[in-house]
């Protein structure tokens, strides 16, 4: 069925000129974009998009990092988004993603991944309502 899933452009990528890439990338892939914006996570707001993963070793350098930087957010739509895009994003680590993967193709190491994804059609619709109101998407 046809559905949505939500998506960041992370700031190691818009820092290394991906923004265009990545996005051609989704397009061809067949993901349709419904809402896109270029902006910028204060710590707080990384915090707060990333408070399931709070008590992980690796949160205060998550919230650092995503906070480093503009980002680019976005929905998608394509038939079963949530785990086609993950498909299409590859492995969290950058070293284990597929050949042809956007991770494999921009991303540097686990936490500088380039990309977000999420993973569940419920969180898919939390994610992109943190970011986007009812005008800010089709
Ligand atoms: P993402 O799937 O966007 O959401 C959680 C993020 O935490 C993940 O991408 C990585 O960027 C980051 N992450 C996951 N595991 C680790 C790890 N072991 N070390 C550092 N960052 C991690």
């Amino acid at each position: 069925k046809t559905n949505r899933t939500f998506t960041m452009i992370k700031p190691d990528a818009v820092a290394n000129g991906h923004i265009g890439g990545i996005l051609d990338h989704i397009t061809k892939a067949g993901f349709k974009i419904v809402a896109l914006k270029y902006t910028a996570l204060t710590p707080a707001k990384a915090g707060e998009f990333y408070a399931v993963h709070s008590e992980r070793g690796f949160f205060a350098d998550l919230v650092d990092f995503m906070s480093s930087g503009p980002i680019v957010a976005a929905i998608l739509e394509k038939e079963n988004a949530v785990a086609d895009f993950r498909t299409v994003i590859g492995a969290t680590d950058p070293a284990k993603a597929e050949p042809g993967t956007i991770r494999n193709l921009f991303a540097k190491s686990i936490e500088a991944n380039a990309v977000h994804g999420s993973d569940s059609d419920e969180n898919a619709e939390i994610e992109g309502n943190f970011f986007f109101s009812a005008f800010e998407r089709y």
